[in-house]
C-alpha cells in the first residue's frame, strides 16, 4: 500500500492541496493511494499517544503506516525545517512497524525561495536514522502560491515536467 503523508495540520495548507494533486496522479496510474493529512490527528494526541500510550482514535491511523510499504511525503517549510507535528506524529508512531527498511519520496514546498530544500535535507537524516529508504530523486516547489491553479493542479511546464518524472520513479521504486 502508498501514503500520501500531508506534512502538517495547518488548516487550509498548501501542503493538503499538492498531497491531493500527487494522490490523483497516483490515482490516475490505477494504483490504490491512501492520503493522510496531519490535520486528522488527535488533537490532543502529544498527551495520548506519545511514550506507551495509545487512544482509540490514534489506533486506525498507527495500522495504516504499519501497512503502508511506500510513503510520499509532502512537507512544507517552516521557519527554515519540517514542522515540528511531523516529527511528533513519527515519534508517536511505534518503532520498528511504521517505517523501518520502508520506502520513501519527499517532496517540498514553501511560499519563499527555496521549497523547503533544508528541511527535506533534515528530514531525510530523521529517515535515513529509521532505516528507511529515500529515492534519490526529491522535488522541491518554491512560491507555492503561484505554482495552483484554481482546482489544486500544478500547471507550470517545469515542474510539471519533474513532478512526473518523481510520480514515474516512484511508482517502480
Ligand atoms: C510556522 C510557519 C513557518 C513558516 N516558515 C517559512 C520559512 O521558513 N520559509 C518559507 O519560505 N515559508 C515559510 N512559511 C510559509 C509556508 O512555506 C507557506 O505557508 C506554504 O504555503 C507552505 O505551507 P502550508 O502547507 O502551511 O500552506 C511558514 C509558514 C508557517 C505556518
Amino acid at each position: 500500500m502508498i501514503t500520501i503523508i500531508a506534512g502538517t495540520n495547518r488548516p487550509d495548507s498548501s501542503t493538503l492541496k499538492l498531497s491531493k494533486y500527487y494522490q490523483r496522479l497516483l490515482l490516475n496510474k490505477g494504483l490504490e493511494v491512501n492520503l493522510f493529512s496531519l490535520m486528522d490527528l488527535p488533537a490532543n494526541f502529544i498527551q495520548t499517544d506519545m511514550f506507551g500510550k495509545r487512544s482509540e482514535a490514534f489506533v486506525p491511523m498507527q495500522q495504516m503506516v504499519a501497512d503502508t510499504q511506500k510513503f510520499l511525503f509532502v512537507i512544507p517549510e517552516y521557519n527554515g525545517s519540517f514542522p515540528g507535528v511531523l516529527k511528533a506524529f513519527i515519534d508517536a508512531c511505534d518503532f520498528p512497524n511504521s517505517f523501518y527498511d520502508k520506502k520513501a519520496a519527499l517532496v517540498g514546498l514553501s511560499s519563499g525561495k527555496y521549497g523547503n530544500i533544508r528541511g527535506i535535507e533534515h528530514f531525510t537524516g530523521v529517515c535515513n536514522y529509521m532505516h528507511m529508504h529515500i529515492m534519490p530523486l526529491k522535488i522541491h516547489i518554491p512560491a507555492i502560491h503561484k505554482e495552483l491553479d484554481e482546482e489544486g493542479n500544478l500547471h507550470k511546464a517545469d515542474t510539471l515536467k519533474f513532478v512526473n518524472e518523481q510520480i514515474e520513479k516512484f511508482v517502480k521504486y
